[in-house]
């Protein structure tokens, strides 16, 4: 790992810049390839994700998992990080003071491994990093934004209450491995307004 993300990773473990520092039993650094050229976004770490350290590791990350792999990526390939850093309560959703206080983090993330495209996944992400809502509307997207671009997709727990979505989040993952494809061979991609 370069010095620059490891030093992220070592400001977010010991990081006591919100009040989640004091029910967290670890804060959760992003981990993967920091030469993806994809990153995907969640929300905030859970209960399996806050014991282990690391993110996506619960069933939310198995489904994640199995629709990145029917896509073609694994997950050491990619760089798979979190809004918020440290698992909020009952795994309720973060909330202002805390994503604004955890935001410093994803952005040096972000700077670090500039990614082609950045992964949304689900309304957490896409309120914070697009300002949107609505994402099963959204879904699907390729939106370009202060010349970043971005794909916006459902967040892997919301297949845990809507199986119907299993298909749709792979189906995206789809769409997002040839959407990359395109642009690694310089060709035009479709972006929505
Ligand atoms: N849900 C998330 O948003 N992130 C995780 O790391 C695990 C579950
Ligand atoms: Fe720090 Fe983010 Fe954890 Fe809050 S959630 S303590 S800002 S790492």
């Amino acid at each position: 790992m370069s010095e620059k993300l490891n030093d992220v990773r070592n400001r977010v473990i010991s990081c006591v810049n919100c009040s989640l520092s004091k029910s967290r039993k670890n804060a959760v650094p992003g981990i993967g390839n920091e030469k993806s050229d994809v990153i995907f976004v969640g929300e905030a770490p859970g209960r399996n994700e806050d014991l282990q350290g690391k993110p996506f590791v619960g069933t939310a990350g198995q489904i994640l998992s199995e629709a990145l792999e029917y896509a073609g990526f694994t997950r050491d390939q990619v760089y798979i990080t979190n809004v918020v850093k440290c698992r909020p309560p009952n795994n309720r959703q973060p909330i202002t003071e805390e994503r604004d206080a955890c935001r410093q983090y994803l952005s040096e993330e972000l700077k670090i491994i500039k990614p082609r495209i950045i992964c949304i996944l689900g309304n957490t992400a896409y309120s914070s990093l697009l300002d949107g809502s609505a994402i099963t509307k959204n879904r699907g997207k390729l939106v370009k934004n202060n010349d970043q671009l971005y794909f916006v997709t459902v967040h892997p727990a919301a297949i845990i209450y809507n199986p119907g979505l299993r298909q749709v989040l792979k189906d995206d993952f789809v769409l997002l491995a040839k959407t990359l494809d395109k642009l690694r061979k310089g060709l035009d991609v479709e972006i929505s307004k």
